[in-house]
């Protein structure tokens, strides 16, 4: 067997053309266009990259985007100080802080500081709180984009086990609990790099999701013929080429769909980043 690739690019496509309607909607009918604050500290590569791809991604469906971008040095107070004037800025409808902060700034201060209904990152413990409580309101945009790729190629979730490997507060925690609520209905196990016989539990799987940031990590011989595969890893290999988690080439002989990396789950990551951005300036 060889894999359907699961294309979260053309996903993300058709899903941003969706809430570009939306945008457009709303602006002719209320006059609101949605806006996104988003904050960059220091100089990470990867997170300009992230940052930059995400505003061109509202710039193509209508959302305002505003960026922030403030030095490796900025103190703990001064990046309060920023979000404190977001949270009541009526232009701005969601708040994305990007991370890593430098080592200097304590995240979970700065993410606690979001206020709850401009969390469209859904990190914060309200988000997360509601969501274990069985009431979302803003979910992960990575976890969420999963659950899109699945459910509008197909793939049948409820009833399905699905083996989600990493259990991070803004990948696998959040996926588990999503696919844990009624309605989607998956028999969900989480393992770690404490698990034991992670083999013996991937095997078991209808769905296995590979988000432990580890290249290559997820190899043929631990998948059942005919599982699909999610690979949410993004890694930098030692010649400067991008590895997903999955051992792709080997995997793909053996798994039924299997997503890509790049062009899988990331344009979906920042394509609920949009949707959740519309959902806060819709909730105004
Ligand atoms: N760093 C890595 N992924 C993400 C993300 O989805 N959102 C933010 N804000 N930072 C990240």
């Amino acid at each position: 067997m060889t894999a359907v690739l699961l294309d979260g690019k053309q996903l993300a496509q058709t899903m941003q053309a969706e809430i570009a309607a939306e945008v457009a909607q709303l602006l002719r009918v209320r006059g609101l266009r949605p806006g996104l604050a988003a904050v960059l500290v220091g100089d990470n590569p990867a997170s300009q990259i992230y940052v930059r791809n995400k505003r061109r991604a509202c710039d193509k469906v209508g959302i305002a985007s505003f960026l922030h971008e403030l030095p490796a040095n900025t103190s703990e107070s001064e990046l309060l100080t920023l979000i404190a004037r977001l949270n009541v800025d009526s232009t701005v409808h969601g708040i994305l802080v990007q991370l890593p902060l430098p080592p200097h700034i304590n995240e979970a201060t700065i993410v606690d500081a979001v206020a709850p209904r401009k969390d469209v990152d859904g990190f914060s413990p309200h988000s997360l709180g509601l969501l274990a409580a069985g009431r979302p309101h803003f979910l992960a945009c990575t976890p969420h984009g999963i659950l899109q790729l699945l459910v509008r190629n197909n793939i049948p979730v409820a009833g399905a086990h699905v083996v989600v490997i990493g259990r991070s507060n803004i990948v696998g925690k959040p996926l588990a609990l999503i696919l844990m609520q009624k309605g989607v209905d998956a028999t969900v196990t989480v393992c770690h790099s404490r698990s034991k016989n992670l083999a013996d539990l991937t095997r078991s799987a209808d769905i296995v999701v590979a988000a432990l940031g580890q290249a290559r990590f997820l190899r043929a011989d631990m998948v059942r013929p005919g599982a699909v595969i999610v690979d949410v890893g993004m890694n930098r290999l030692p010649d400067g080429t991008l590895s997903g988690d999955v051992d792709f080439e080997a995997v793909r002989q053996t798994a039924s769909a299997i997503t890509p990396v790049p062009g899988g789950v990331g344009p979906m990551t920042i394509t609920m980043l949009l949707y959740n951005t519309l959902q806060a300036a819709k909730a105004n």
